[in-house]
């Protein structure tokens, strides 16, 4: 676990808080957030039985997940993240072991990439990161629907329209994800995970 803890958990909701926490850290450090790939490999397989897949991940972080799954014969993973410190860091890492591998600075909220030309996104724990701002979490503010919103609708812009499929891991039980997560012409399945503590999978399927 990472020492570079926020004072503040609101803090997870800034990009100075991650570049500072990305530029700290050694340039080999590793954290993954709830699951390992490890975790939920055999679920991963059966979600995406294409290993040709073309793969967003949304926050990858300086997880293993891209890694292990590419290792697993995933090779087209396009990563960002929107701190260039950690994007940097880790296109160094990768590029000579996995060179097919893509590492792009880049916001959620603002994808760059054309519609229709992803078959599945991964989020874990990233859109998380956004509901860290201070306010009830029953009601959370305006800013957060937004941001979760806008994540939402850019990912659902590049799937494929067809067969899509959004894979979101959270600690996030279903009362206050479902709504981001309930769009017409897809479907939602949810999946609990985990014994003592629950981690919930999210799969939202388009048409
Ligand atoms: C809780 S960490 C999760 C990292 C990784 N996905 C994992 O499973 O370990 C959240 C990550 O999302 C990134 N992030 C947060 N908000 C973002 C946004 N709006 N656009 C792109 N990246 C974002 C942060 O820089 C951080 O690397």
């Amino acid at each position: 676990m990472s020492s570079i803890l926020p004072r503040k958990n609101e803090e997870y909701g800034s990009k100075e808080y991650w570049d500072q926490r990305y530029s700290q850290e050694s340039d080999d450090a590793s954290f993954d957030w709830f699951k390992s790939y490890d975790d939920v490999a055999d679920i991963m397989r059966s979600i995406i039985p294409n290993k040709d897949a073309r793969i967003l991940m949304l926050g990858c972080g300086n997880s293993k997940l891209s890694e292990e799954m590419y290792d697993d014969g995933y090779k087209n993973i396009v990563n960002t993240d929107y701190s260039g410190i950690l994007i940097e860091k880790m296109r160094q890492r990768h590029e000579q072991a996995r060179p097919e591998m893509e590492w792009h600075e880049m916001d959620i909220r603002d994808i760059v990439f054309d519609a229709d030309s992803f078959d599945v996104a991964i989020d874990k724990g990233t859109m998380d990161a956004m509901m860290t701002t201070k306010g009830d979490v029953w009601d959370p503010p305006q800013e957060v629907i937004d941001n979760c919103s806008r994540e939402v609708n850019e990912v659902l812009r590049v799937l494929r329209k067809s067969g899509g499929v959004f894979i979101y891991i959270t600690f996030g039980q279903p009362h206050f994800r479902r709504r981001y997560l309930t769009r017409p012409g897809t479907t939602l399945e949810v999946r609990e995970m985990g014994e003592a503590f629950h981690y919930y999978m999210y799969i939202l399927r388009t048409g």
